[in-house]
């Protein structure tokens, strides 16, 4: 017996797979010779148990509750730090001193701006397109403008790339709600900092003297910071993936945003609105929804309930839970919405169906509640998931072709038809 291996006893051989360490957290099995050595594959819908990578940026325990971006916990880094700095620290592995702080914080800077062709390009977008469709489309077209590859090989390249993505994502960000609002576009301003500036792109009105408002810049930070990275979740799984046949960051990237805009992942966010809007038009009978969610022959699911890893509770909702009642409170909002989240909470928390199976209010819970305090339409949240997700998606490129991981491939059972012979039309 030895705790550094696993022995596998097949077809009357034995084998032997090493395990792999990690420094916190799940250890995994080497099974890379298992098909050459036994004929079989493993298989894992959804890859529950499938480590797909080996990866220093973020470590998460579902059932702690705990999360560490490069070692430090969610809670300091909302706490304590700002969107830029966490940025750094995704992509380069520590905090910065002063001075790395501001070559990176001019680096992006340096590249606040959009070629006028890409305007162009959003003005033939119909308001009524989906803002993460255009996003995503947008994030394609970036490499036309920008086609140099990335060197990988050269650490000024991949800041280079990393500095104008993060730069040039947020105008896309901003113009794609400026076009769901029938507003004309605002360029960056570089005596802002990245959110403020983000900010300003976003609600600068033509005919109005702009004022930035410290609470909303600060609540705007803060969600970015929570939805800077999240280990190998799906739409980062998608920029790995694609990424590893060697495709360029920038399309890597707009693919990321298509998977992040599906409602089981970051387009929960628009659907939770939603939901609680329906529940209100509805007379606002939270305990008939719950009984709905648990009816296995209807399809409804509370919408910000569950996580994939987290089976405690999702330490981002704490903080956020927190930073939309001090927002709420600070704007003087009242929304009939987040008394419909708290019932929500309350009921499915008690429920022993919700307990049983460990399904906890996840980020996007309350996310959308900030998000609409602010005025932003509901299906800009998800848009807003992006920009913060950007770092991590970069980082998680970046890790993975300096680690030289190989083109993503997966094997699969096959349960389809045995050969056979094909049939002419006419004799069908
Ligand atoms: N409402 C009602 N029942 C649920 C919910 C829900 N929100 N989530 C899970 N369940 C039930 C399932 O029906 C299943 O029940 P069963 O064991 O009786 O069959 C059990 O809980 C396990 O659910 P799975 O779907 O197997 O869990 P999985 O880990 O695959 O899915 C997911 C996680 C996709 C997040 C799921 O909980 C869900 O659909 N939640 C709602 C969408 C959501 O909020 N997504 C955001 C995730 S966070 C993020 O991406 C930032």
């Amino acid at each position: 017996m030895s705790d550094n291996k696993v022995v596998l006893n097949y077809g009357g051989n034995s084998y032997e797979y090493p395990i792999v360490e990690s420094t916190l957290g799940d250890r995994g099995i080497d099974i890379s010779k298992l098909r050459d050595q036994t004929g079989l594959i493993t298989l894992d819908l959804g890859y529950k148990n499938t480590g797909a990578t080996i990866s220093e940026i973020t470590y998460l325990d579902g059932d702690k509750g705990e999360l560490y971006y490069r070692g430090y916990p969610i809670e300091q880094i909302a706490d304590k730090s700002n969107f830029t700095e966490v940025m750094y620290l995704l992509l380069h592995g520590e905090l910065p001193t002063q001075d790395q702080f501001s070559k990176f914080e001019a680096g992006i800077k340096n590249y606040n701006y959009i070629a006028d062709e890409m305007k162009r390009l959003i003005d033939v977008f119909p308001r009524s397109a989906h803002p993460m469709g255009v996003l995503s489309s947008l994030t394609s077209a970036l490499t036309a403008f920008n086609p140099k590859a990335v060197d990988v090989n050269s650490p000024s390249d991949l800041d280079h790339a990393a500095e104008m993505l993060i730069a040039k994502f947020s105008h896309l960000c901003a113009w794609t709600y400026r076009k769901k609002l029938g507003l004309p576009i605002n360029h960056g301003d570089n005596s802002l900092n990245y959110v403020e500036n983000f900010y300003r792109m976003c609600f600068r009105r033509p005919n109005e003297e702009f004022h930035l408002d410290p609470v909303v810049v600060g609540a705007l930070d803060k969600l970015l910071i929570l939805h800077a990275d999240h280990e190998q979740n799906c739409s980062t799984s998608t920029v790995r993936m694609v990424g590893s046949a060697h495709t360029g960051l920038f399309a890597s990237v707009s693919a990321g945003i298509s998977a992040l805009w599906g409602p089981l992942h970051g387009g929960a966010n628009q659907a939770v609105i939603e939901m609680l809007e329906m529940i209100e038009q509805d007379g606002g009978d939270v305990a008939k929804y719950v009984e709905k969610a648990k009816n296995k022959d209807d399809n409804f699911r509370l919408m910000g309930f569950g996580h994939r890893v987290y089976k405690n509770f999702d330490p981002r909702a704490t903080i956020i839970k927190k930073a939309a009642d001090d927002i709420l409170n600070s704007l003087g909002i009242e929304d009939k919405a987040l008394d419909i989240a708290m019932q929500l909470e309350r009921v499915a928390l008690e429920d022993e169906y919700f307990v049983s199976r460990k399904l906890y209010p996840n980020v996007d819970f309350y996310s959308g509640i900030i998000y609409r305090a602010l005025g932003i339409p509901t299906e800009m949240f998800t848009v807003m998931f992006a920009l913060g997700r950007l770092p991590g998606w970069i980082s998680q490129w970046k890790e993975m072709r300096l680690h030289n991981d190989p083109i993503g491939r997966p094997r699969q059972v096959y349960q389809g038809a045995q050969k056979r012979d094909y049939i002419a039309m006419n004799a069908r």
